[in-house]
């Protein structure tokens, strides 16, 4: 399953998976764009075996989420072996709060995919007490990541772009480092794509425009992230436990938050979540 499999980084790394897989795979992809979702899956190889699903979803409310995890469960109605996340927008606005009160990106980039994680983990044990793997991915940015800011949470006092920034890489990788030990059979990691040609920048001003997009083309193409995303999501050395990876997949030796914070993180996620859907 590919949530934010219709653009981008998250396009390269399905369509990756697609063509190893020969049309021997159920793949669903989340995003908004249904006619994107259709082009990406008419490129797909397809068998007998083949079953292409689409679920249109607005993840950046968690209400949302819940509704296309439950329609994921219908769909797929057996194990699921691979989640990979990768939502997202680039904007320079200040905090933008959803209907929810959580600022958009943040949404997108951390909350959203953490609730469909655990939406989904009762799926993703199920392949594991097959004999199956079961590895989650969100791809982000460990890389340049911040410390977590444990006065702040959700970045509603003091917020700025490359502070929200550092915050979202900061969750997505104590968050890993929460959920491995609770969840000792899964393999899960948060990733660098790297610099990568792709849509984000639509969002920003039309005189910012030729900017990004002259940055972005110093970067790989989305084929050649995904291909490295894939090769990291299947590579034998992380089958099980959490892992903090670079654009190549390579182990990053990064500086990691304490234990007591990363608890008050996920302390704070589950009361946001809670929130947010029970409201
Ligand atoms: N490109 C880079 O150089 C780079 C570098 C570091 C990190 N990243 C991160 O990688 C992730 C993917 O970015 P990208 O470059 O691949 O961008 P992209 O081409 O714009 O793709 C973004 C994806 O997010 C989905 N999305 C956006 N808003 C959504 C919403 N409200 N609900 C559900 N899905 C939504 C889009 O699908 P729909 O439009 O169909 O909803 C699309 O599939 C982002 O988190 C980005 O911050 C990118």
């Amino acid at each position: 399953m590919f949530v934010g499999g219709t653009s981008g980084v998250g396009e390269g790394t399905v369509k990756a998976f697609a063509q190893a897989a020969q049309g021997r795979a159920h793949i669903v992809i989340v995003g908004r764009s249904r006619t994107r979702a259709e082009e990406i899956i008419a490129s797909f190889p397809k068998t007998s075996e083949s079953q292409y699903d689409f679920i249109q979803c607005d993840a950046s409310l968690l209400k949302n989420v819940v509704t296309a995890a439950n329609e994921a469960k219908d769909k797929i109605s057996g194990p699921l072996n691979y989640l990979v996340l990768s939502p997202g927008l680039f904007h320079l606005k200040g905090f933008t709060p959803t209907s929810e009160g959580i600022d958009v990106k943040m949404a997108l980039h951390f909350y959203s995919r953490w609730k469909f994680i655990d939406e989904l983990i009762p799926l993703l044990d199920q392949a594991v007490a097959s004999g199956q793997e079961a590895r989650v991915m969100s791809i982000m940015d460990p890389k340049n990541a911040g410390l977590l800011d444990v006065g702040d949470f959700g970045v509603k006092k003091n917020y700025s772009l490359p502070r929200a920034a550092q915050q979202i890489g900061a969750y997505n990788s104590a968050m890993v480092q929460e959920y491995s030990p609770i969840h000792p059979t899964l393999s899960i990691s948060h990733i660098y794509p790297g610099l990568v040609k792709t849509r984000i920048a639509r969002d920003v001003p039309w005189y910012l425009k030729p900017a990004f997009s002259g940055l972005l083309l110093l970067g790989k193409t989305s084929e050649e992230c995904g291909d490295w995303m894939f090769s990291a999501l299947l590579n034998e050395k992380y089958q099980k436990g959490g892992f903090l990876l670079g654009e190549y997949g390579e182990e990053l030796d990064v500086q990691r938050d304490s234990a007591e914070n990363r608890a008050l993180l996920l302390e704070h996620y589950r009361k946001q979540v809670a929130e947010a859907t029970e409201s």
